[in-house]
This record gives structure tokens, C-alpha cells and sequence, in this order.
């Protein structure tokens, strides 16, 4: 008779203090994620399924694991992402853009640069670029690329591949469904001509940017909410350097870079200005 299988690692077994604390040491110092405390069952539970993986017997062992496991440590910080993003979420930097954004970027001849960072599963910069082809009219004659980085793998793959289930397209109007989509079987693929004009990139905001810029736009809303106040500010400044001049930084709209930002004009709530 085959012996019953032992799970290594029963999650009761608990997560030490210890191992918690280094845990959040270690995400902060990749990421610049602050995990706020009292998040030990989401560790538990999002932690515990790499050590099942790993066949890791506890959590204190795969603590000392990850001090000469660099990839490990990056699958670590990729499943304590979080990952929620939806489709034209906050529609007023969508509209801002449209009233904007576009009058702007037409004048400048027709040329645009976008970045959205901390992208997720994609659906930030499909709706950019949505909104590009259907208020452009024009938009096979433009020049415009739009760059969208996040440091999870996982979600990556997902943002490349662009299909999504039926739930997640309810900010999808049935036009745009019909126009910039194709049915799957669980729900819709964006068409290979609008992937195209999104570039995907793996790339940890706190790490080197091989980028040069200058973008028109930068988007990095409910990002920096998981960073602390100096991680915040040194960001700001890097992407105020690869905006170009009067270029926009938009955020969440439950973030806020404070009221007078150093070299940003705020425009409106969570949209800022590059000044010189
Ligand atoms: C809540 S989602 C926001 C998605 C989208 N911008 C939106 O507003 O809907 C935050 C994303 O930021 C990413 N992120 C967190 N820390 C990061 C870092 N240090 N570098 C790059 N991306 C990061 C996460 O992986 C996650 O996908």
C-alpha cells in the first residue's frame, strides 16, 4: 500500500516573528513595499504556497533560503504584489488626457511617449491606448509608443498575452469590446494591432532604468501607496528627470505628492506637471 503523502510544510505550523519580520525586511529592501503590520496570514498564505513548491519544511528555512537565493527572492516579492488594476480606472485621467493630453501632443507633431509603471495585468496601458485610437482618428499616422514596466513576472505574462476573463471587461463599452477586442472562450483578447503599440518590461522602480525618455506621460497610480514617504520622494524626482518639460505625472487618486511637490505644478487632483 502506498504511504499517505505528508504535507512539508502544513501552514500551522506558523510564521515566527521572525521570519515575518524578515520577510517584510527583505520586500522592503527589494521593492520598497512597506507591508503594513498584522499581514501575517496573507504571508502565510501567499508565501506558503513557494514553500510547498520548494518543498521548504518551514518558514524559518526558507528564510535562510532566500539570503543566497536571488530568484527566489524575486518570486517572494512577486507573489506579495499587489496586483488590482481594472479597465479605465479613474476615467478623469482619461478624460485628462483626451482634453489634454492630445491637443498637446497633435501640435508637437504627432509624436507621443508614454510610460505606465507598476502596470499590473495590462489594463492601465490598453485603455491609453484605446483611448489613443479612438479620439486620434489618425492614430496609424502617429508615432506613438507606450512602455509598461511592473517587477512582477506573473503579471507580465498576463499583460502580454492581453486576454482577459468576461468579469474583468465590464469597463470595456461594447464598441471598444467590438472594435479593439477578440472573443476567447473565458472572455476577450486584445487584437495583435493594439499589442503592439505596448511594450512590456520587467523593471523595479527602485533599480536602474535603462530608459532614457523623455516621456509626454507617466503613470504610476497606486503604486507608490505600498512605498514609504523617502522611497516616494526619490521616485518623484527620477520620474520628474525622464519627463520631458511640462510633461504629466499622474498618480492615484488616493495618493498625493503633497501640495507644492518640488519642480511639479499641480494641474488637478493626482495630475501633475513637470515644471522647469
Ligand atoms: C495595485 S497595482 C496598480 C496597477 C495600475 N497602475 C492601476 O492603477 O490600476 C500595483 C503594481 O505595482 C507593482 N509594483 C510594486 N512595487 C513595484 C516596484 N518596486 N517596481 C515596479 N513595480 C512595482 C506591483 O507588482 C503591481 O502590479
Amino acid at each position: 500500500m502506498a504511504a499517505p503523502s505528508v504535507d512539508l510544510c502544513d501552514e500551522s505550523r506558523g510564521l515566527s516573528a521572525q521570519a515575518y519580520d524578515s520577510i517584510r525586511e527583505l520586500l522592503h529592501s527589494v521593492s520598497g513595499i512597506k507591508l503594513g503590520s498584522g499581514k501575517q496570514e496573507l504571508v502565510k498564505s501567499r508565501v506558503g504556497r513557494r514553500l510547498r513548491a520548494l518543498g521548504v519544511a518551514s518558514f524559518d528555512e526558507y528564510v535562510a533560503r532566500l539570503g543566497h537565493d536571488r530568484e527566489e527572492l524575486g518570486r517572494m516579492v512577486d507573489v506579495l504584489t499587489t496586483n488590482k488594476t481594472f479597465f479605465f480606472r479613474e476615467p478623469a485621467h482619461f478624460d485628462f488626457i483626451v482634453d489634454h493630453g492630445l491637443p498637446a501632443w497633435r501640435r508637437a507633431g504627432k509624436r507621443l511617449r508614454a510610460w505606465s509603471a507598476g502596470c499590473s495585468t495590462g489594463e492601465e496601458p490598453y485603455s491609453l491606448c484605446m483611448v489613443l485610437a479612438e479620439k486620434l482618428g489618425d492614430f496609424e499616422a502617429w508615432d506613438a509608443r507606450i512602455l509598461a514596466t511592473d517587477i512582477s513576472p506573473r503579471v507580465l505574462d498576463t499583460a502580454r498575452a492581453g486576454a482577459y476573463p468576461k468579469a474583468t471587461l465590464e469597463g470595456v463599452s461594447p464598441a471598444q469590446r467590438a472594435r479593439f477586442f477578440e472573443a476567447t472562450d473565458q472572455g476577450a483578447r486584445v487584437r495583435p494591432e493594439l499589442r503592439a503599440r505596448v511594450q512590456f518590461a520587467q523593471l523595479n522602480l527602485l533599480g536602474h532604468w535603462p530608459m532614457r525618455g523623455p516621456f509626454d506621460v507617466i503613470f504610476c497610480r497606486n503604486v507608490m501607496i505600498y512605498f514609504d514617504e523617502p522611497t516616494r520622494v526619490r521616485l518623484v524626482s527620477r520620474f520628474r528627470e525622464l519627463l520631458a518639460p511640462g510633461g504629466w505625472l499622474l498618480i492615484g487618486h488616493s495618493e498625493s505628492l503633497g501640495a507644492s511637490p518640488t519642480g511639479f505644478r499641480s494641474v488637478k487632483p493626482s495630475t501633475y506637471a513637470r515644471v522647469d
